[in-house]
Protein backbone atom coordinates (compact mmCIF):
# COMPACT_ATOMS: atom_id res chain seq x y z
CA UNK A 1 0.00 0.00 0.00
CA UNK A 2 1.14 3.68 -0.97
CA UNK A 3 0.87 4.22 3.43
CA UNK A 4 2.62 2.01 4.90
CA UNK A 5 5.92 2.45 6.39
CA UNK A 6 7.89 0.80 9.44
CA UNK A 7 8.35 2.29 12.55
CA UNK A 8 11.59 3.18 14.87
CA UNK A 9 10.36 0.10 17.22
CA UNK A 10 10.57 -1.82 13.46
CA UNK A 11 6.59 -2.31 13.36
CA UNK A 12 4.88 -1.97 10.32
CA UNK A 13 2.23 1.17 10.36
CA UNK A 14 -0.52 0.97 7.55
CA UNK A 15 -1.88 4.57 7.17
CA UNK A 16 -0.13 5.15 10.37
CA UNK A 17 -2.20 2.13 12.03
CA UNK A 18 0.61 -0.13 13.74
CA UNK A 19 0.14 -3.31 12.68
CA UNK A 20 0.34 -5.23 16.11
CA UNK A 21 -2.92 -2.67 17.06
CA UNK A 22 -4.96 -4.17 14.03
CA UNK A 23 -4.10 -7.40 15.09
CA UNK A 24 -5.05 -7.12 18.74
CA UNK A 25 -8.20 -5.52 17.88
CA UNK A 26 -9.36 -7.44 15.00
CA UNK A 27 -7.74 -10.92 14.98
CA UNK A 28 -5.79 -12.23 12.01
CA UNK A 29 -6.19 -12.94 9.52
CA UNK A 30 -7.19 -9.62 8.68
CA UNK A 31 -7.87 -7.85 5.47
CA UNK A 32 -6.56 -4.30 5.64
CA UNK A 33 -7.57 -1.78 2.91
CA UNK A 34 -5.58 1.39 2.97
CA UNK A 35 -8.54 3.53 2.10
CA UNK A 36 -6.31 6.62 1.01
CA UNK A 37 -4.50 3.69 -1.26
CA UNK A 38 -7.82 2.66 -2.80
CA UNK A 39 -9.14 6.12 -3.54
CA UNK A 40 -6.20 7.46 -4.99
CA UNK A 41 -6.05 4.54 -7.45
CA UNK A 42 -9.02 5.67 -8.16
CA UNK A 43 -8.40 9.27 -9.43
CA UNK A 44 -5.69 8.17 -10.87
CA UNK A 45 -7.90 5.94 -13.36
CA UNK A 46 -10.37 8.75 -13.72
CA UNK A 47 -7.84 11.28 -14.52
CA UNK A 48 -5.73 8.87 -17.08
CA UNK A 49 -9.07 8.15 -18.59
CA UNK A 50 -10.16 11.77 -19.12
CA UNK A 51 -13.71 11.03 -16.75
CA UNK A 52 -14.23 8.98 -14.22
CA UNK A 53 -17.57 7.68 -15.33
CA UNK A 54 -15.95 6.28 -18.38
CA UNK A 55 -13.81 3.90 -15.92
CA UNK A 56 -16.07 0.70 -14.26
CA UNK A 57 -14.65 -0.52 -11.31
CA UNK A 58 -15.04 -4.32 -11.72
CA UNK A 59 -16.34 -5.18 -8.40
CA UNK A 60 -15.34 -9.06 -8.82
CA UNK A 61 -11.73 -8.40 -7.74
CA UNK A 62 -13.54 -7.28 -4.34
CA UNK A 63 -16.50 -5.87 -2.86
CA UNK A 64 -18.31 -4.42 -0.15
CA UNK A 65 -21.05 -1.76 1.17
CA UNK A 66 -17.87 0.61 1.97
CA UNK A 67 -16.15 -0.09 -1.62
CA UNK A 68 -19.18 0.45 -3.05
CA UNK A 69 -19.60 4.08 -1.59
CA UNK A 70 -16.02 4.54 -1.81
CA UNK A 71 -16.27 4.09 -5.82
CA UNK A 72 -19.62 5.95 -5.63
CA UNK A 73 -18.02 9.12 -4.51
CA UNK A 74 -14.86 9.19 -6.39
CA UNK A 75 -17.52 9.21 -9.46
CA UNK A 76 -16.24 5.86 -10.93
CA UNK A 77 -18.98 3.50 -12.65
CA UNK A 78 -19.11 -0.24 -11.64
CA UNK A 79 -19.08 -3.35 -12.94
CA UNK A 80 -21.15 -6.16 -11.69
CA UNK A 81 -21.79 -9.60 -12.78
CA UNK A 82 -24.40 -11.62 -10.34
CA UNK A 83 -27.79 -10.21 -8.61
CA UNK A 84 -25.52 -10.35 -5.80
CA UNK A 85 -22.82 -7.88 -6.72
CA UNK A 86 -25.48 -5.47 -8.21
CA UNK A 87 -27.51 -5.41 -4.85
CA UNK A 88 -24.63 -4.76 -2.73
CA UNK A 89 -23.98 -1.99 -5.44
CA UNK A 90 -27.76 -0.54 -5.05
CA UNK A 91 -27.77 -1.44 -1.18
CA UNK A 92 -25.03 0.75 -0.45
CA UNK A 93 -26.71 3.37 -2.77
CA UNK A 94 -24.61 3.36 -5.88
CA UNK A 95 -26.27 5.82 -8.65
CA UNK A 96 -28.01 2.59 -10.71
CA UNK A 97 -27.45 4.45 -13.80
CA UNK A 98 -23.33 4.19 -13.62
CA UNK A 99 -23.92 -0.02 -13.06
CA UNK A 100 -23.17 -2.04 -16.01
CA UNK A 101 -24.43 -5.80 -16.05
CA UNK A 102 -22.15 -8.47 -16.92
CA UNK A 103 -22.46 -11.84 -17.53
CA UNK A 104 -22.74 -14.85 -19.44
CA UNK A 105 -25.73 -16.82 -18.08
CA UNK A 106 -27.66 -13.90 -16.35
CA UNK A 107 -30.85 -15.34 -14.63
CA UNK A 108 -34.10 -13.63 -16.08
CA UNK A 109 -34.24 -12.74 -12.52
CA UNK A 110 -31.37 -10.86 -12.57
CA UNK A 111 -31.75 -9.07 -15.63
CA UNK A 112 -35.10 -7.93 -14.12
CA UNK A 113 -33.39 -6.78 -11.14
CA UNK A 114 -31.19 -5.14 -13.09
CA UNK A 115 -33.84 -3.33 -15.46
CA UNK A 116 -36.22 -2.31 -13.05
CA UNK A 117 -32.97 -0.78 -10.70
CA UNK A 118 -32.49 1.61 -13.60
CA UNK A 119 -29.02 0.22 -14.58
CA UNK A 120 -27.23 2.20 -17.31
CA UNK A 121 -25.99 -0.91 -18.99
CA UNK A 122 -26.53 -4.36 -19.60
CA UNK A 123 -23.75 -5.99 -21.72
CA UNK A 124 -25.56 -8.98 -23.84
CA UNK A 125 -23.56 -12.04 -24.29
CA UNK A 126 -25.92 -14.32 -26.04
CA UNK A 127 -28.70 -14.59 -28.87
CA UNK A 128 -31.13 -16.20 -25.83
CA UNK A 129 -30.13 -13.38 -23.49
CA UNK A 130 -31.01 -10.82 -26.26
CA UNK A 131 -34.73 -12.41 -26.55
CA UNK A 132 -34.70 -12.63 -22.69
CA UNK A 133 -33.69 -8.98 -22.11
CA UNK A 134 -35.66 -7.62 -24.91
CA UNK A 135 -38.88 -9.09 -23.14
CA UNK A 136 -37.74 -8.31 -19.71
CA UNK A 137 -37.65 -4.63 -20.77
CA UNK A 138 -41.15 -5.28 -22.44
CA UNK A 139 -42.77 -6.18 -19.12
CA UNK A 140 -41.21 -3.12 -16.96
CA UNK A 141 -42.48 -0.82 -19.60
CA UNK A 142 -38.44 0.07 -20.20
CA UNK A 143 -35.64 0.47 -23.12
CA UNK A 144 -32.73 -0.77 -21.97
CA UNK A 145 -29.19 0.44 -22.95
CA UNK A 146 -26.94 -2.64 -23.87
CA UNK A 147 -23.40 -3.06 -24.79
CA UNK A 148 -22.75 -6.47 -26.90
CA UNK A 149 -19.60 -8.51 -25.77
CA UNK A 150 -17.41 -9.49 -28.25
CA UNK A 151 -15.04 -12.16 -28.88
CA UNK A 152 -11.83 -10.78 -30.67
CA UNK A 153 -10.20 -13.83 -30.62
CA UNK A 154 -7.06 -12.09 -28.33
CA UNK A 155 -6.16 -13.20 -25.18
CA UNK A 156 -3.73 -11.33 -23.05
CA UNK A 157 -1.84 -12.49 -19.45
CA UNK A 158 0.76 -9.92 -18.29
CA UNK A 159 3.91 -10.44 -20.88
CA UNK A 160 2.50 -11.84 -23.81
CA UNK A 161 -0.90 -11.90 -25.68
CA UNK A 162 -2.83 -14.66 -28.32
CA UNK A 163 -4.00 -13.94 -31.67
CA UNK A 164 -6.58 -16.04 -32.90
CA UNK A 165 -6.21 -18.73 -30.44
CA UNK A 166 -8.74 -17.87 -27.90
CA UNK A 167 -12.42 -18.16 -29.49
CA UNK A 168 -13.41 -21.52 -27.92
CA UNK A 169 -14.39 -20.14 -25.18
CA UNK A 170 -17.64 -19.38 -23.42
CA UNK A 171 -18.11 -15.54 -23.19
CA UNK A 172 -19.28 -13.15 -26.33
CA UNK A 173 -19.74 -13.29 -29.63
CA UNK A 174 -17.21 -14.23 -32.13
CA UNK A 175 -16.42 -11.91 -34.99
CA UNK A 176 -15.17 -14.75 -37.09
CA UNK A 177 -17.81 -16.72 -38.56
CA UNK A 178 -20.48 -13.68 -38.25
CA UNK A 179 -22.04 -14.02 -34.71
CA UNK A 180 -21.14 -10.61 -33.61
CA UNK A 181 -22.63 -9.15 -36.67
CA UNK A 182 -26.45 -11.46 -36.14
CA UNK A 183 -25.70 -9.92 -32.63
CA UNK A 184 -26.19 -6.55 -33.87
CA UNK A 185 -29.18 -7.71 -36.16
CA UNK A 186 -30.74 -9.07 -33.20
CA UNK A 187 -30.55 -6.00 -30.68
CA UNK A 188 -31.38 -3.27 -33.32
CA UNK A 189 -34.34 -5.41 -34.01
CA UNK A 190 -35.12 -5.42 -31.02
CA UNK A 191 -38.05 -3.12 -29.40
CA UNK A 192 -37.22 -2.65 -26.24
CA UNK A 193 -33.11 -2.37 -26.55
CA UNK A 194 -30.77 0.04 -27.93
CA UNK A 195 -27.53 -0.51 -28.67
CA UNK A 196 -25.08 2.05 -27.50
CA UNK A 197 -21.46 0.12 -27.56
CA UNK A 198 -19.71 -2.95 -28.23
CA UNK A 199 -17.72 -4.55 -25.51
CA UNK A 200 -14.58 -6.80 -25.45
CA UNK A 201 -12.24 -8.25 -22.71
CA UNK A 202 -8.86 -9.97 -23.08
CA UNK A 203 -7.76 -11.08 -20.05
CA UNK A 204 -6.25 -10.09 -16.60
CA UNK A 205 -2.66 -8.94 -14.99
CA UNK A 206 -1.96 -7.55 -18.63
CA UNK A 207 1.50 -5.51 -18.49
CA UNK A 208 1.29 -4.32 -22.38
CA UNK A 209 -0.75 -2.80 -24.71
CA UNK A 210 -0.48 -4.84 -27.83
CA UNK A 211 -3.14 -7.26 -26.92
CA UNK A 212 -5.99 -4.16 -26.29
CA UNK A 213 -4.56 -2.69 -29.65
CA UNK A 214 -5.57 -5.48 -31.84
CA UNK A 215 -8.62 -5.86 -29.83
CA UNK A 216 -9.64 -2.35 -30.56
CA UNK A 217 -8.57 -3.02 -34.29
CA UNK A 218 -11.09 -6.27 -34.38
CA UNK A 219 -14.40 -3.98 -32.27
CA UNK A 220 -13.64 -1.01 -34.37
CA UNK A 221 -13.74 -3.15 -37.99
CA UNK A 222 -16.93 -4.74 -36.19
CA UNK A 223 -18.24 -1.03 -35.52
CA UNK A 224 -17.44 0.09 -39.72
CA UNK A 225 -19.11 -3.22 -40.78
CA UNK A 226 -22.24 -2.38 -38.66
CA UNK A 227 -22.24 1.37 -40.44
CA UNK A 228 -21.75 -0.44 -43.97
CA UNK A 229 -24.85 -2.44 -43.37
CA UNK A 230 -27.23 -0.14 -40.88
CA UNK A 231 -25.64 3.43 -42.48
CA UNK A 232 -24.18 5.94 -40.08
CA UNK A 233 -27.08 7.65 -39.08
CA UNK A 234 -28.54 4.55 -37.61
CA UNK A 235 -24.93 3.39 -35.62
CA UNK A 236 -24.87 7.29 -34.38
CA UNK A 237 -25.93 6.06 -31.04
CA UNK A 238 -23.51 3.71 -30.61
CA UNK A 239 -21.04 5.75 -28.92
CA UNK A 240 -18.94 3.28 -26.61
CA UNK A 241 -16.06 1.12 -27.19
CA UNK A 242 -15.27 -0.46 -23.87
CA UNK A 243 -11.98 -2.33 -23.69
CA UNK A 244 -12.69 -4.11 -20.56
CA UNK A 245 -10.25 -4.75 -17.89
CA UNK A 246 -7.13 -6.41 -17.20
CA UNK A 247 -4.47 -3.44 -16.14
CA UNK A 248 -1.18 -5.95 -14.07
CA UNK A 249 -0.04 -4.46 -10.63
CA UNK A 250 3.32 -5.28 -8.90
CA UNK A 251 2.45 -8.31 -7.10
CA UNK A 252 6.46 -8.58 -6.11
CA UNK A 253 9.26 -6.14 -5.90
CA UNK A 254 10.90 -7.52 -9.73
CA UNK A 255 6.98 -6.92 -11.36
CA UNK A 256 7.15 -3.01 -13.24
CA UNK A 257 3.56 -2.99 -14.77
CA UNK A 258 3.39 0.47 -16.92
CA UNK A 259 1.93 3.59 -15.31
CA UNK A 260 -1.42 3.78 -16.08
CA UNK A 261 -1.13 7.87 -17.34
CA UNK A 262 0.93 6.17 -20.14
CA UNK A 263 -1.49 2.73 -21.11
CA UNK A 264 -4.70 5.07 -20.96
CA UNK A 265 -2.73 7.83 -23.07
CA UNK A 266 -1.72 4.98 -25.52
CA UNK A 267 -5.68 3.08 -25.72
CA UNK A 268 -6.62 6.28 -26.41
CA UNK A 269 -4.32 7.76 -28.81
CA UNK A 270 -5.58 4.00 -30.81
CA UNK A 271 -8.59 3.79 -30.17
CA UNK A 272 -9.05 7.91 -31.80
CA UNK A 273 -6.77 6.93 -34.54
CA UNK A 274 -8.15 3.51 -35.56
CA UNK A 275 -11.50 4.83 -35.71
CA UNK A 276 -10.14 7.60 -38.02
CA UNK A 277 -8.61 5.31 -40.09
CA UNK A 278 -12.05 3.16 -40.56
CA UNK A 279 -13.75 6.74 -41.11
CA UNK A 280 -15.45 6.61 -38.24
CA UNK A 281 -16.39 9.52 -35.75
CA UNK A 282 -14.16 8.69 -32.46
CA UNK A 283 -16.52 6.44 -30.11
CA UNK A 284 -16.34 7.09 -26.42
CA UNK A 285 -13.59 4.37 -24.74
CA UNK A 286 -14.49 3.23 -21.21
CA UNK A 287 -12.51 0.51 -18.99
CA UNK A 288 -13.32 -1.93 -16.22
CA UNK A 289 -10.07 -2.57 -13.66
CA UNK A 290 -10.73 -4.26 -10.93
CA UNK A 291 -7.32 -5.62 -9.94
CA UNK A 292 -5.43 -1.91 -10.62
CA UNK A 293 -7.82 -0.36 -8.66
CA UNK A 294 -8.01 -2.75 -5.08
CA UNK A 295 -5.23 -5.13 -5.44
CA UNK A 296 -2.00 -3.06 -4.15
CA UNK A 297 -3.68 -1.15 -1.36
CA UNK A 298 -4.89 -4.16 0.77
CA UNK A 299 -2.34 -6.40 3.00
CA UNK A 300 -3.54 -9.91 4.75
CA UNK A 301 -2.29 -10.03 8.20
CA UNK A 302 -1.40 -13.40 9.25
CA UNK A 303 -0.27 -14.71 12.45
CA UNK A 304 2.62 -17.30 12.37
CA UNK A 305 1.94 -20.39 14.43
CA UNK A 306 4.17 -24.04 13.46
CA UNK A 307 7.24 -23.50 12.18
CA UNK A 308 8.85 -27.10 10.41
CA UNK A 309 12.07 -27.62 8.71
CA UNK A 310 12.00 -30.18 5.65
CA UNK A 311 14.93 -31.65 4.65
CA UNK A 312 15.37 -31.27 0.40
CA UNK A 313 17.72 -33.47 -2.09
CA UNK A 314 21.20 -32.98 -0.93
CA UNK A 315 21.59 -30.88 2.35
CA UNK A 316 19.54 -28.01 1.34
CA UNK A 317 16.52 -27.57 3.95
CA UNK A 318 12.94 -25.93 3.27
CA UNK A 319 11.24 -24.01 6.41
CA UNK A 320 7.38 -24.42 6.39
CA UNK A 321 5.90 -21.49 7.88
CA UNK A 322 2.76 -22.09 8.75
CA UNK A 323 -0.11 -19.12 8.98
CA UNK A 324 -3.79 -19.23 10.83
CA UNK A 325 -5.14 -18.83 7.38
CA UNK A 326 -4.80 -19.98 3.80
CA UNK A 327 -6.56 -21.24 0.57
CA UNK A 328 -9.60 -20.30 1.86
CA UNK A 329 -8.48 -16.65 2.09
CA UNK A 330 -6.33 -16.84 -0.85
CA UNK A 331 -6.79 -19.59 -2.90
CA UNK A 332 -4.76 -17.39 -5.94
CA UNK A 333 -1.40 -19.60 -5.41
CA UNK A 334 -2.65 -23.00 -5.42
CA UNK A 335 -5.49 -22.19 -8.64
CA UNK A 336 -3.33 -19.99 -10.82
CA UNK A 337 0.39 -20.32 -9.77
CA UNK A 338 0.20 -16.46 -8.11
CA UNK A 339 3.47 -15.14 -6.46
CA UNK A 340 3.18 -13.06 -3.29
CA UNK A 341 5.51 -10.85 -1.51
CA UNK A 342 5.44 -11.68 2.44
CA UNK A 343 7.47 -9.33 5.18
CA UNK A 344 7.80 -9.78 8.95
CA UNK A 345 6.01 -6.67 10.38
CA UNK A 346 5.13 -7.02 13.79
CA UNK A 347 9.33 -6.35 14.55
CA UNK A 348 12.40 -5.93 12.76
CA UNK A 349 14.80 -9.05 12.20
CA UNK A 350 18.36 -8.83 11.07
CA UNK A 351 18.59 -12.66 11.34
CA UNK A 352 19.80 -14.50 7.44
CA UNK A 353 16.98 -14.76 5.66
CA UNK A 354 16.48 -18.70 5.15
CA UNK A 355 14.20 -20.29 2.12
CA UNK A 356 10.51 -20.34 3.10
CA UNK A 357 7.49 -21.58 2.29
CA UNK A 358 4.61 -20.01 3.43
CA UNK A 359 1.43 -22.72 3.89
CA UNK A 360 -2.12 -22.38 5.36
CA UNK A 361 -3.82 -24.55 8.21
CA UNK A 362 -5.80 -26.49 5.23
CA UNK A 363 -6.08 -30.20 4.75
CA UNK A 364 -4.12 -30.29 2.34
CA UNK A 365 -0.54 -29.87 0.92
CA UNK A 366 -1.55 -27.50 -1.90
CA UNK A 367 -2.67 -25.00 0.86
CA UNK A 368 0.15 -22.53 -0.08
CA UNK A 369 0.38 -19.11 0.41
CA UNK A 370 4.02 -18.21 -1.24
CA UNK A 371 6.11 -21.04 -2.70
CA UNK A 372 9.18 -19.95 -2.61
CA UNK A 373 10.52 -17.30 -0.17
CA UNK A 374 13.15 -16.08 2.18
CA UNK A 375 12.26 -15.26 6.04
CA UNK A 376 14.30 -14.39 9.06
CA UNK A 377 16.01 -17.49 10.69
CA UNK A 378 14.11 -16.71 13.89
CA UNK A 379 10.53 -15.57 12.26
CA UNK A 380 8.46 -17.94 14.70
CA UNK A 381 5.09 -18.19 16.85
CA UNK A 382 3.45 -14.94 17.37
CA UNK A 383 4.94 -13.00 14.94
CA UNK A 384 2.42 -10.73 12.31
CA UNK A 385 3.38 -11.44 8.48
CA UNK A 386 1.54 -9.37 6.13
CA UNK A 387 1.47 -10.80 2.21
CA UNK A 388 1.16 -7.89 0.14
CA UNK A 389 -1.26 -6.34 -2.48
CA UNK A 390 -4.14 -8.97 -1.96
CA UNK A 391 -6.95 -6.70 -2.52
CA UNK A 392 -7.69 -8.33 -5.91
CA UNK A 393 -9.57 -11.95 -5.96
CA UNK A 394 -8.60 -13.04 -2.56
CA UNK A 395 -11.70 -12.08 -0.26
CA UNK A 396 -13.85 -12.45 -2.90
CA UNK A 397 -12.83 -15.75 -3.77
CA UNK A 398 -13.21 -16.86 -0.41
CA UNK A 399 -14.33 -20.00 1.12
CA UNK A 400 -15.26 -21.79 4.10
CA UNK A 401 -12.99 -24.48 3.43
CA UNK A 402 -12.35 -27.10 6.45
CA UNK A 403 -15.04 -24.80 7.98
CA UNK A 404 -13.00 -22.00 8.76
CA UNK A 405 -14.97 -18.17 8.99
CA UNK A 406 -13.91 -15.70 6.60
CA UNK A 407 -11.37 -13.13 7.84
CA UNK A 408 -12.80 -9.88 9.18
CA UNK A 409 -11.91 -6.50 6.51
CA UNK A 410 -10.54 -3.24 8.07
CA UNK A 411 -9.94 0.07 6.23
CA UNK A 412 -7.30 2.01 7.64
CA UNK A 413 -6.86 5.85 7.01
CA UNK A 414 -5.58 9.08 8.85
CA UNK A 415 -3.87 6.38 11.49
CA UNK A 416 -7.19 5.34 12.49
CA UNK A 417 -8.88 1.57 11.59
CA UNK A 418 -12.76 0.97 10.92
CA UNK A 419 -14.33 -2.11 10.47
CA UNK A 420 -16.10 -2.94 7.08
CA UNK A 421 -16.72 -6.77 7.11
CA UNK A 422 -17.12 -8.26 10.64
CA UNK A 423 -15.07 -11.94 10.75
CA UNK A 424 -17.30 -14.69 10.37
CA UNK A 425 -18.11 -16.74 13.68
CA UNK A 426 -19.28 -20.07 14.29
CA UNK A 427 -22.96 -18.72 14.93
CA UNK A 428 -22.51 -17.77 10.94
CA UNK A 429 -21.72 -21.40 10.21
CA UNK A 430 -24.46 -22.90 12.47
CA UNK A 431 -27.38 -19.89 10.97
CA UNK A 432 -27.41 -22.00 7.63
CA UNK A 433 -28.39 -25.12 9.49
CA UNK A 434 -31.97 -26.00 8.78
CA UNK A 435 -32.43 -28.30 11.94
CA UNK A 436 -31.64 -26.11 15.00
CA UNK A 437 -30.25 -28.42 18.05
CA UNK A 438 -32.89 -27.55 21.43
N1 LIG B 1 -14.31 -6.83 -17.07
C1 LIG B 1 -14.65 -8.11 -17.35
C2 LIG B 1 -15.69 -8.37 -18.33
C3 LIG B 1 -13.99 -9.16 -16.69
O1 LIG B 1 -14.32 -10.41 -16.97
C4 LIG B 1 -12.98 -8.86 -15.73
C5 LIG B 1 -12.27 -9.92 -15.03
C6 LIG B 1 -12.68 -7.51 -15.47
C7 LIG B 1 -13.35 -6.53 -16.17
C8 LIG B 1 -11.64 -7.09 -14.46
O2 LIG B 1 -10.37 -7.55 -14.76
P1 LIG B 1 -9.11 -7.01 -13.92
O3 LIG B 1 -8.95 -5.52 -14.22
O4 LIG B 1 -9.38 -7.21 -12.47
O5 LIG B 1 -7.99 -7.81 -14.42
N2 LIG B 1 -9.74 -14.48 -10.55
C9 LIG B 1 -8.65 -14.11 -11.45
C10 LIG B 1 -9.02 -12.95 -12.32
C11 LIG B 1 -10.26 -13.22 -13.13
C12 LIG B 1 -10.71 -12.01 -13.88
C13 LIG B 1 -12.02 -12.27 -14.52
N3 LIG B 1 -12.56 -11.16 -15.19
C14 LIG B 1 -7.41 -13.81 -10.62
O6 LIG B 1 -7.48 -13.91 -9.41
O7 LIG B 1 -6.37 -13.51 -11.17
Amino acid sequence: PRGASRGEDGVVRLAGVAVTELAEEYGTPLFVIDEDDFRSRCRDMARAFGSADRVHYASKAFLCGEIARWVADEGLSMDVASGGELMVSLHAGFPAERITMHGNNKSVSELRSAVSAGVGHVVVDSMQEIGRLDAVAGELGAVQDVLIRVTVGVEAHTHEFIATAHEDQKFGFSLSGGAAMDAVRAVFAAANLRLVGLHSHIGSQIFEVDGFELAAHRVIGLLREMENEFGAERCAQVTIVDLGGGLGISYLPSDNPPPVDELAAKLTRIVADQSAAAGLSAPTLMVEPGRAIAGPGTVTLYEVGTIKDVRLDGNATRRYVSVDGGMSDNIRTSLYQAEYDARLVSRESSAEPVVARVVGKHCESGDIVIRDTWMPEDVGAGDLLAVAATGAYCYSMSSRYNLLTRPAVVAVRDGESRLVLRRETVEDLLSLEVRQHD
